[in-house]
């Protein structure tokens, strides 16, 4: 694993804000409350996972300023130069296997709340299951690995990319891809960035350990698809009908046009798009 280069003097406003909690003795979060910043990495989402693998807390946050092999969904490469925000959180979900796709979901909520707090005036949502999308174009993703043991979850790693102060997208991306800075005119902090999304994520995370509606209920308000025509590509063929409804495992209810509900699994397709998938 690379040397942890930067996190004495980098990411402090985040520890500082624990430690302050700390002594005021009203320590509660845990998200970010260990943080691993190298300035660059293969893939924050490896490494993370080898530290999950040692017995790294839930919480623990790998984050780089620049990944080489950043890993996209389905096997994409994931675009990571200078500028973006790219980290991976580690969570210990008491779950089992099976109700883990949730936390896609669960991660492009806390994505899209974070903008829409940081900058109320974008019109951020998600294009299920996991796209983070401003104007139809994708300025954030979530990638979530899972370890279990028999259907027993041990951990999850969510590798988070938000397209924060990068300036310009190679071809194809370009027509596809946005970022905030593009949107905004304005560079954000990005350990702004960083502790705004954490605060959303830990939040959602707590709340829906209680009560997976209230995940839900966020989830369909930044919703692209609810209530229009899609088509769902998935491994068992092509699916056009009504998005309905998501459910609480971030199932994807369609109505088709014989009337039928299908419901897909963030795993299972994703929402095909006129031009390239990043
Ligand atoms: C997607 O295809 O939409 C998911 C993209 C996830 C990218 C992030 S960047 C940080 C983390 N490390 C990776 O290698 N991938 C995820």
């Amino acid at each position: 694993m690379a040397e942890n280069q930067n996190s004495k003097d980098l990411y402090m406003i985040i520890k500082e804000k624990y430690q302050r909690k700390s002594v005021a003795g009203q320590l509660q979060s845990v998200f970010g409350k260990e943080i691993y910043h190298y300035s660059c990495l293969e893939s924050t989402n490896k490494v993370a996972y080898l530290l999950a693998k040692k017995g790294a807390e839930e919480g623990t946050v790998v984050v780089a300023d620049e990944q080489t092999q950043g890993e996209g969904r389905g096997d994409h490469y994931w675009y990571s130069p200078q500028g973006g925000l790219w980290f991976s959180l580690i969570l210990r979900p008491r779950m089992i296997s099976s109700e883990t796709s949730r936390l896609s979901i669960l991660g492009a909520t806390g994505i899209a709340m974070s903008i829409n707090r940081l900058f109320s005036s974008l019109r951020v949502m998600i294009r299920w299951p996991n796209d983070v999308v401003i104007k139809d174009k994708k300025v954030a993703g979530v990638l979530v690995k899972v370890r279990a043991e028999r259907s027993e979850v041990t951990f999850a790693i969510m590798g988070i990319g938000v397209n924060l102060n990068v300036r310009e997208f190679p071809s194809p991306l370009s027509f596809i891809a946005t970022s905030l800075i593009r949107e905004t005119g304005d560079s954000t902090s990005k350990e702004r960035f960083l502790e705004c999304t954490l605060e959303e994520l830990e939040n959602l995370y707590c709340s829906s350990q209680v009560n997976g509606r209230i995940l839900l209920e966020k989830a369909r308000l930044f919703s692209s698809l609810l209530g229009r025509q899609v088509e769902v590509v998935t491994t068992g063929g092509k699916f056009q009908g009504l998005a309905q409804d998501l459910d609480e495992d971030g199932g994807l209810i369609l109505r088709l046009e014989s009337g039928l509900h299908k419901k897909i699994l963030p795993e299972e397709g994703y929402v095909k798009e006129r031009s390239p998938k990043i």
